[in-house]
């Protein structure tokens, strides 16, 4: 292919001089098949599959109850350019060099096209500004290459918004069509049309779209003779509130088509520079695609950390991302286990404010678990199993069993407040916000359980775990783990921010110690559940999630469970199941196992021109862009292969390192960077070795602890574990 590479008029480079590496860029002459497996572009605010139909926005559901589903923009930035003589647009058949392109790095689409007979190249780009981002951005370059006269027969592009159907969620009413007067844009506000639940949403949700320009009709662009090039931007801005999308527009307008990228590629850049890569060296060019790919679309579907104006709060992260919600397939928008269990322990390394805010999300909403505990008979409170704007519980109507029973949601979060806290350390966070959730989830797992006296022995009762395949079992082996995590949490962090309820730590207390965690001697492994009869299928990683990420139990039963499981796990699971077999596996020595696994849990997932993972093995039907698969497979690589493990010991955050490998292909991991407590640190792991580098302000000391010998590191320090040695722990010393 041809490359084109010129320096324009306005000091733009579209197609050349891009200094994106190859591992960034994404590059196709050719569609996927199915559009759903298109790039979604997001900025925590907004979302769009690319030649999508919608745009969502965060927080904006429509419909009650069960039927509370991401409502639907019309997504008014899909434009479609078509160069035109005087006598039709047919000459747009004759394109070639056409090529698309998602460059990971810089965090927007590009769509490009040649006319060699005239000699010109359109270009076309689009992505959701990370800074201003409450704005979308389309714009359109197109050039006469200069070897060519400039005097060939004249064109004109035309311009056709192709949003799609016009929405069902929302009731639009056009305030203005925008004129040439300063300052009057196109706007339309929007209303959704069904509350979720009245008491917890009184009012619609108001939105306000404005346009650059009122581009209700094709828009046809003149490209006189003599004009070397054209270029035309559009820019959508959309907010609650009218004020701040009008000043988003304005701002963004003021801005040059360049710097106006330029600043949005700058907060890319700074992700990737500062806050959170992994760089693999070695021959896995492929491997190294999928995981910045995998980043990029868990990352843009998270709040940005700069903006222009304040951000709303965070309504969390989807197993689909912002970019989708309205469909089955998208889970609507809502928020499940994926988010705490599949997603946070990465979003956590890519900075501990992201993590802050998928938590705060739970923490905001702990009304809605209240009154979610009273309504189904029980106290504290219990999490929904599914959750949008309310924070009540939108379980599909199809499945109502399924939030009754999946019980573990709750204690997930305080897994998951646990593990934010051991990585953290953070004591304030850990009092204003996390302990509440704790105590919460504790009374309800209290109110929940079923307890015999002498001997105490306590159970979960109907309740159905992460193989959706057995529902109404009783002591579903990792709700009961879990569960107990939950407890020792909640009685720990208890003594920490509140010792005024003893009475309740009492009873928090007695059911970690009595919850029965079913074993069969035999055999030596965990039946998932009682009853569980040898060889029944399971539909995904249930029992083997005791031993990574639970840490509950890594016993040979725990070896046992991985061999066991193995066997009789649904071949057309989801892909994070192979991932944690994966990281199971990467802590026993079984190498060959772990690879297999970790190849299987991305090969059949991954679609090959932009990278974006489907929910079931490609060929079925499932989710597209699912970022719980994501985040299974870098947990896998980041935890697993990586040999990483935060956890609280006793008072202490500890950070573990245990022997590293790393997947076939692959020399060295290096990532860039992981937080652990106040410090900031850059850790590279091989086969051979593991070494962590990490900076911290003056006020932070850490100890070291590994096999007989304790040391102080400072605040600042160097280690490095070689196969062979024992673990080395690092210590926070408070
Ligand atoms: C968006 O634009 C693309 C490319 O022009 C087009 O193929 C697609 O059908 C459009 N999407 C919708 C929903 O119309
Ligand atoms: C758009 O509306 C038409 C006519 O109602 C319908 O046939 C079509 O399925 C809709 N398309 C989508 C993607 O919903
Ligand atoms: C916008 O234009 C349409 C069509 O010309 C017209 O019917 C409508 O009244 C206009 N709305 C406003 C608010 O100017
Ligand atoms: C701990 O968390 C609190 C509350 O989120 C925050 O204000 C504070 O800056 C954090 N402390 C550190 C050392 O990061
Ligand atoms: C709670 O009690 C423990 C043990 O008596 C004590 O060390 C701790 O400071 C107390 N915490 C609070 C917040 O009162
Ligand atoms: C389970 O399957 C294995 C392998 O197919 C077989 O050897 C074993 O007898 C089966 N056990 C039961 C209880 O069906
Ligand atoms: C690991 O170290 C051993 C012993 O020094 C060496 O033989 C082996 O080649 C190393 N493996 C790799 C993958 O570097
Ligand atoms: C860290 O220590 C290793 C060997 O112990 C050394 O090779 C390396 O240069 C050190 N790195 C830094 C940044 O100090």
């Amino acid at each position: 292919m041809m490359e084109l590479c010129f320096v324009l008029l306005l000091g733009l480079i579209w197609s050349c001089g891009s200094d994106t590496p190859e591992t960034y860029l994404l590059k196709t002459q050719s569609l996927p098949t199915d559009r759903n497996f298109m790039p979604s572009l997001s900025n925590g605010h907004l979302g769009y599959t690319v030649f999508g139909d919608a745009i969502f926005m965060n927080g904006v559901y429509n419909g009650a109850a069960g039927n509370s589903k991401r409502a639907r923009i019309p997504n008014w930035i899909n434009i479609t350019a078509e160069l035109c003589d005087r006598l039709s647009c047919q000459i747009n058949n004759e394109a070639t060099d056409i090529s698309y392109e998602m460059d990971l790095r810089g965090g927007f689409f590009r769509h490009s096209r040649s006319f060699v007979s005239m000699g010109l190249t359109l270009e076309q780009r689009t992505y959701p500004h990370r800074y201003y981002n409450r704005a979308l951005v389309y714009e359109l370059l197109a050039f006469r290459h200069p070897t060519v006269p400039l005097n060939i027969e004249p064109q004109y592009l035309k311009l056709t918004q192709q949003p799609g159907n016009a929405s069902s969620d929302f009731d639009f009413e056009v305030l203005s069509n925008g004129s040439n007067a300063a300052g009057d844009y196109r706007l339309m506000r929007g209303r959704t049309k069904v509350l979720e639940l009245k008491q917890f949403q009184p009012y619609p949700h108001e939105i306000y779209v404005l346009f650059s320009e009122a581009m209700e009709q094709p828009l046809k662009l003149d490209w006189p003779i003599g004009q070397r090039e054209l270029q035309h931007r559009v820019i959508i801005s959309i907010d609650r509130q009218r004020s701040v999308a009008l000043k988003e527009l304005q701002d963004a307008l003021q801005l040059s088509p360049g710097t106006l990228l330029k600043s949005h590629i700058r907060v890319w850049t700074d992700f990737w520079e500062n806050q959170f890569s992994i760089e693999l060296t070695g021959t896995a060019l492929e491997l190294s695609r999928i995981v910045n790919a995998g980043i990029f679309y868990l990352a843009s579907s998270l709040p940005t950390l700069s903006s222009n104006q304040v951000n709303e709060p965070y309504f969390g992260l989807s197993p689909t991302g912002l970019a989708r919600g309205n469909l089955e397939a998208d889970y609507e928008g809502h928020n499940f286990w994926d988010t705490e269990i599949w997603m946070l322990p990465v979003i956590t390394q890519f900075g501990f404010e992201y993590a802050k805010q998928l938590l705060g999300y739970r923490y905001n909403h702990l009304e809605g678990a209240r009154y979610n505990a009273q309504t189904m008979g029980n106290k504290g409170a219990r999490f929904p199993w599914e959750s949008a704007y309310t924070g009540t519980e939108v379980i599909n109507p199809c499945c109502p069993e399924i939030a009754e029973q999946e019980i573990h949601i709750s204690p997930d979060i305080s897994f998951a407040l646990q593990k934010f806290f051991a990585q953290s350390n953070n004591y304030t966070w850990l009092c204003e916000q996390a302990w509440f959730i704790a105590a919460e989830v504790a009374e309800f797992l209290v109110s929940r359980s079923t307890c015999r006296q002498a001997p105490k022995i306590c159970h979960f009762l109907n309740v159905m775990g992460p193989d959706e395949d057995h529902g109404r079992v009783d002591d579903n082996v990792y709700t009961n783990a879990v569960a107990k995590i939950a407890l020792d949490f909640a009685v720990w962090t208890s003594g920490r921010c509140d010792n005024s309820s003893t009475y309740l730590i009492e009873n928090w207390r007695n059911l970690r110690d009595n919850l029965v965690i079913l074993h069969d001697e035999d055999l030596d492994y965990h039946p998932q559940h009682f009853g569980y009869k040898l060889n029944e299928t399971v539909k995904q990683a249930d029992t083997i999630l005791l031993g990574y990420p639970l840490q509950f139990d890594t016993s040979l039963t725990h070896l046992n469970d991985l061999h066991y499981y193995s066997t009789v796990t649904r071949t057309n699971g989801p892909a994070m199941t192979w991932s944690m077999f994966a990281a199971n596996y990467l802590s026993t020595t079984e190498d060959s196992r772990a690879h297999d696994f970790f190849a299987r849990g991305y090969q059949s997932y991954v679609h090959t021109e932009f990278k974006v993972w489907s929910e079931v093995p490609i060929g079925y039907k499932g989710s597209a862009n699912f970022l719980t698969g994501i985040g299974g497979f870098l947990q896998a690589l980041i935890f697993g292969y990586g040999g990483l493990n935060f956890a609280r010991v006793a008072d202490t955050s500890q950070m573990q390192l245990t022997l590293p490998n790393v997947p076939p292909q692959v020399d060295q991991v290096l990532v860039k960077y992981i937080r652990f407590a106040q410090g900031k640190c850059s850790w590279n792991f091989q086969y051979n070795s593991s070494n962590v580098i990490c900076t911290s302000p003056a006020n932070q000391v850490f100890e070291l602890i590994q096999g007989k010998q304790r040391r102080l590191l400072g605040n600042n320090f160097n280690v490095t574990l070689h196969r062979g040695d024992p673990p080395m722990y690092i210590n926070v010393l408070n």
